[in-house]
C-alpha cells in the first residue's frame, strides 16, 4: 500500500534552472495549497524569466541564497518551515566541471552538505521530528559510470515503453540499474556521486527521510544553451558550426523535461523513503543521429531545403574522459509507481524545436555578453 505524503512549505533548490523551472511551475500550479519556496542563487545557469507565467501566483516565493551558506540555509530554513525539499541546484555542466572541478566540488558537495545539515537541525528541533517530512536529492545516471558500446550500429531495444518508437534501438547489453556500483569518470559525476553518498548518508546515520533519483538526459524548453540541443539549435539559426566531440558515436538517453518533472511529483509523493529510482524512457540515441534530426528538424521548420545545415557539423577534439554511452533500466519506477513517458522522442523532439525558435529573444537574452565569453574560452583554439 503506497502512502500519499501531502506537505506545505516545499523548498525547491535550483528552481530558476532548466529541471528546477519545470518542477516550481508543475508543483505551483498543480498544487495550490502548497507554499513552494525556490531557492536559487542564479549563477549564469539560473534565469527567473524560466518561470515569468508563475511569478506572481499566490503559492510561490522566490528567494536568492547560495546553498552553501548554512548560516542562511539555516534562517530559511526555519523562516519557511519547510517540510519538504527537492533539492536541484547544483552546476550541472560536464564540460565546466573539467575546466573548473573546484567549484563543483563546492556546490555540489559543500551545498548539498549543508542543505541536509540546515533540514536536519531544522526538523530536529521541531516535536513531530522527520514524521511527514521529505528530503529528495535529483541525481543523474553518469555517477554510475560508462557502458561499453557492444552494438555500436544498434539492435532492437529490449525494454518497451508505451512512448516508445517502434524503431527504438540499443547500443550496449547493459544498463545501469539502482544497484549499479557507482563508478563516475568526470570531475562533475564525481561530484554528483559524493553528494548522492552524503544524502544516503544522513538517512543512515541519523534517520532523515531521505530519497535519491537518477535521471538520463533530459531535454526541452529552458535548456541553458551550452547543453548540446539547445546550442546546436541556436547554432544552426546563426548558421554557426556545431562542434561535434570526438565522432559522434557517443551514446545518450534522452527524457522530455516534463516526464522528468512527472516523475519528481511522483517519487517525492510516493516513493519509498531511502530508496532510489532510476529515471529515463529507454530512449538511446548516438550523438551523430540525434544532431541529423535535429538539422532536419530545424531546416524544416525555418523553410530550409532538407540536409541544408548538415555542412555545419565540425569534428571536434573528444571531450577528456567522455562517457560512451548512458542507459537507464526505469523498469523499477514503472512497475512500482506506475510512471511512464508520455510523449514519442519524435513528438518531444519537435516541440523542443519549436520552442526555440519561437523563444528567440529568451535565447538570444543569454547567448550575448557573458556567454560568449565563456563560449570562446570553452571551444576556441582546441
Ligand atoms: P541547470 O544548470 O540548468 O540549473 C542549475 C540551477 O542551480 C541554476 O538555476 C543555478 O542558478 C542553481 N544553482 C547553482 N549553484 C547554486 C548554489 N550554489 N546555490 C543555489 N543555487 C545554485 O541544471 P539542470 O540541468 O536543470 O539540472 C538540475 C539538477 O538535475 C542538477 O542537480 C543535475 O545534476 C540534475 N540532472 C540533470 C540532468 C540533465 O540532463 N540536465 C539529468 C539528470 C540529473
Ligand atoms: O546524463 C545526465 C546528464 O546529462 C546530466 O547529469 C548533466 O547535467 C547534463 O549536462 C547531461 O550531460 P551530458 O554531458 O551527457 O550532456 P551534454 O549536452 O553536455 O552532451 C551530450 C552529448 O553530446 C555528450 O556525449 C557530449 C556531446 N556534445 C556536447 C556538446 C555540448 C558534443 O558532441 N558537442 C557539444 O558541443
Amino acid at each position: 500500500m503506497l502512502t500519499y505524503i501531502r506537505m506545505r512549505n516545499i523548498l525547491i533548490t535550483g528552481g530558476a534552472g532548466f529541471i528546477g523551472s519545470h518542477v516550481v511551475r508543475l508543483f505551483v500550479n498543480k498544487y495550490p495549497d502548497y507554499h513552494i519556496i525556490n531557492l536559487d542563487k542564479l549563477t549564469y545557469a539560473g534565469n527567473l524569466a524560466n518561470l515569468k507565467d508563475i511569478e506572481n501566483k499566490p503559492n510561490y516565493t522566490f528567494v536568492k541564497a547560495d546553498i552553501v551558506d548554512l548560516d542562511e540555509i539555516r534562517r530559511i530554513t526555519r523562516e519557511y518551515q519547510i517540510d519538504g525539499i527537492i533539492h536541484l541546484a547544483a552546476e550541472s555542466h560536464v564540460d565546466r566541471s573539467i575546466k573548473d572541478p573546484f567549484t563543483f566540488a563546492r556546490t555540489n558537495v559543500m551545498g548539498t552538505l549543508a542543505l541536509l545539515q540546515a533540514v536536519k537541525e531544522y526538523w530536529d528541533s521541531l516535536p513531530e521530528k522527520y514524521e511527514g517530512k521529505r528530503f529528495y536529492h535529483i541525481s543523474t545516471d553518469e555517477v554510475y559510470g560508462a557502458l561499453e558500446l557492444t552494438h555500436p550500429e544498434g539492435v532492437p531495444a529490449p525494454f518497451t515503453t508505451k512512448a516508445s518508437s517502434e524503431d527504438e534501438m540499443a547500443y550496449g547489453t547493459e544498463f545501469f540499474l539502482e544497484t549499479t556500483k557507482y563508478n563516475p569518470h568526470s570531475p562533475y559525476s564525481a561530484s554528483k556521486a559524493s553528494s548522492d553518498h552524503f544524502v544516503r548518508a544522513y538517512h543512515d546515520t541519523y534517520g532523515m527521510p531521505t530519497i535519491v533519483t537518477n535521471c538520463s538526459n533530459n531535454y526541452g524548453p529552458y535548456q541553458f544553451p551550452e547543453k548540446l540541443i539547445p546550442l546546436f539549435i541556436n547554432n544552426i539559426r546563426h548558421g554557426k558550426p556545431l562542434p561535434v566531440y570526438g565522432k559522434g558515436d557517443n551514446v545518450r538517453d534522452w527524457l522530455f523535461v516534463e516526464d522528468h518533472a512527472r516523475a519528481i511529483d511522483l517519487i517525492f509523493h510516493k516513493g519509498k523513503i531511502a530508496d532510489t529510482y532510476n529515471i529515463g524512457g529507454f530512449n538511446e540515441w548516438k550523438n551523430i543521429d540525434i544532431i541529423k534530426v535535429i538539422i532536419k528538424t530545424v531546416d524544416r521548420l525555418l523553410g530550409n531545403p532538407e540536409g541544408y545545415s548538415e555542412k555545419l557539423i565540425t569534428f571536434v577534439t573528444d571531450r577528456l574522459g567522455h562517457d560512451m554511452r548512458y542507459a537507464i533500466d526505469s523498469r523499477k519506477l514503472q512497475s512500482e509507481l506506475g510512471w511512464e513517458p508520455s510523449l514519442q522522442f519524435e513528438e518531444g523532439i519537435e516541440k523542443t524545436v519549436r520552442w526555440y525558435l519561437d523563444n528567440q529573444e529568451w535565447m538570444d537574452n543569454i547567448t550575448t555578453g557573458e556567454y560568449e565569453k565563456y563560449y570562446d574560452y570553452m571551444y576556441k583554439n582546441r
